[in-house]
This record gives C-alpha cells, structure tokens and sequence, in this order.
C-alpha cells in the first residue's frame, strides 16, 4: 500500500506506523486519518501481527489537528460530518497499540497518543492540550482521556491555559508509562511492543478490552467483567501452554489459540 501522510512497516510481529507531514509538524489532516485508519484495518487483520506502535519525528509526535484545515470549517459542516468522529475507529481498535512520543504531542498529538494503550515518552517530549488557544477545545477525547489520565486539577490546568507538560510531569502525573533518552525511542519501544506481541494474542486483547472497561463501568460491574474473561481464557489452548511451560521451565510457545 503506498501512503502520503505516514510510512507503514511491519518489523516481526509489531506494526509500525510512523506519522510523515514533517512540513507540517504532523499535523493531523483528514487524509492522514484515512491512513491511519487504513494501516490500523490491515494490521488488525493480519494474524501475524500481535502489537502496533505509532510513532512520529524527533520534533514532532504530531502538532495538532491540522489548523489550517479545520479554520474555515462552519457549524453545520462540523455537525452533518460528524467531524473527527473517525477517531473512535483508531481508539477503538482491539490490538494493543503503544504511542512512542518524541517532541511535540499537542492537541491532537496528545490526543491520538492518549489513544493508544500506553504511552513510552522520550525525554524531549511536550504534551499539551492548547486548543483554547485557538478559540475551542479538545475534540478528539482529550477533555476525557486527560482526566482520568492525570486527574481533573491537572487536566484542567492545562485545558484552561494551554501550557505544555514535559515527559518528566508526564510520567510522574500517569500520562505516561515511561521515558527514555529520544535517542532510544523507537527502539525501545520497538522492544516492548515485540514482548507484548510475544503474549497470547486473544489474551492480550482480552486484557486490553478488560483494562479499558474500567473506564467505563462501575468496580463491580468491572470485576464481574474481569472474572468472566479471566473464566474464560481457561478454554484457550495458550491458557495450558503458558502454565505447562512454566511448570517445565522453559519458555511458552503461544499459538494464539
Ligand atoms: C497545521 C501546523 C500545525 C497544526 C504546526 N504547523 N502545527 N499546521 N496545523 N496544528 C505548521 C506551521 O504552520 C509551520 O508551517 C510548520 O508546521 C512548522 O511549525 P512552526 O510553528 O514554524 O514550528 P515551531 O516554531 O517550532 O513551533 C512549533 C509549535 C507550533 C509550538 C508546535 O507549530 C504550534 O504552536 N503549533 C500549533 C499547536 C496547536 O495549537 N495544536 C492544537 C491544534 S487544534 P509553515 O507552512 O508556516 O512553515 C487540535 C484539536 C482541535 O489539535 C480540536 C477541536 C476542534
């Protein structure tokens, strides 16, 4: 498939997504989000890949929902086309996804990031949410996901300012799981998500989708939920391989089964 607005790579078992308008910081235009969609739908149907990253430049995870696009749009052309509403298919997507961020992740950068499953910052990162800037606000789940990321006086702080946060405040606030020198980005990331991707998959999107209920229900109802998943990965052929091959002493072979 040849692309425009990213570069698509599939490194054993991870996909790679790296984010490729560098005139433009990465800035989120309506053609990169077909990409995205269309990367993420080739991925999600390919058995051999067990884990996506997405990744952006050394400057720029991505600068935004493109500016230029989005400044002449009106309220009813907003409305009838449901305006950023493809982006439910990128943070609905049932394999895990890890955002690898280096320089600027504004607006919607932040906002894509925080789509992904976690997030591995490089030291030079900025995250920030300055719409309000610009006369709006987030639009993309950020007024949501930033909350109950890093709680409501800090999401607040920074919806209402604009003011941007580094990779240290990032991973100390839980925005994300960890930072690394910009120069190891990718490859660590590249690492953690071939681990990932090494696990069970239907396990892994099992606990994804286990993890991602609890924003969505109460603890009961979220435990409830846990039991039945954690009931019925005993029926997985990998549910035996993995307690065989720590019994034996030796490494699991998953069959994704
Ligand atoms: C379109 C953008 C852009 C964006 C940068 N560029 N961000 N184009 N949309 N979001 C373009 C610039 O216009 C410029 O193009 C080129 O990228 C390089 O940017 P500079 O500003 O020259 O770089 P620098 O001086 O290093 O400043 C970097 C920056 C700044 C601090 C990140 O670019 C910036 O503030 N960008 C906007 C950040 C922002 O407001 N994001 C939120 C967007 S709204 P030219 O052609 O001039 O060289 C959003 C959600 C909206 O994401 C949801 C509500 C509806």
């Amino acid at each position: 498939m040849a692309f425009e607005t990213i570069l698509v790579e599939t490194r054993g078992k991870v996909g790679l997504i790296t984010l490729n308008r560098p005139q433009a910081l990465n800035a989120l235009n309506s053609a990169l989000l077909g990409e995205v969609n269309q990367a993420l739908d080739a991925f999600e149907a390919d058995d051999g890949i067990g884990c996506i990253v997405i990744t952006g430049s050394e400057k720029a995870f991505a600068a935004g929902a493109d500016i230029k696009e989005m400044a002449s749009l009106t309220y009813p052309h907003t409305y009838m086309a449901d305006f950023f509403s493809g982006w439910e298919k990128v943070s609905g997507r049932r394999k895990p996804m890890i955002a690898a961020v280096a320089g600027f992740a504004l607006g919607g950068g932040c906002e894509f990031a925080m789509m992904c499953d976690f997030i591995i910052a490089a030291d030079n990162a900025k995250f920030g949410q300055p719409e309000i800037k610009l006369g709006v606000m987030p639009g993309m789940g950020g007024t949501q996901r930033l909350t109950r990321l890093i709680g409501k006086a800090k999401a607040m702080e920074m919806c209402l300012t604009g003011r941007m946060m580094g990779a240290e405040e990032a991973e100390r606030s839980g925005l994300v799981a960890r930072v690394v020198p910009v120069a190891d980005l990718l490859d660590e990331a590249m690492k953690t998500a071939q681990t990932v991707a090494s696990m069970s998959l239907p396990i892994a999107m099992m606990t994804k989708e286990t993890i991602n209920r609890a924003d969505e229900v109460s603890l009961a109802e979220g435990i409830r939920f846990e039991r039945r998943l954690f009931h019925a990965m005993f029926a997985t052929a990998d549910q035996k391989e993995g307690m065989a091959a720590f019994v034996e002493k030796r490494a699991a072979d998953f069959k994704n089964r």
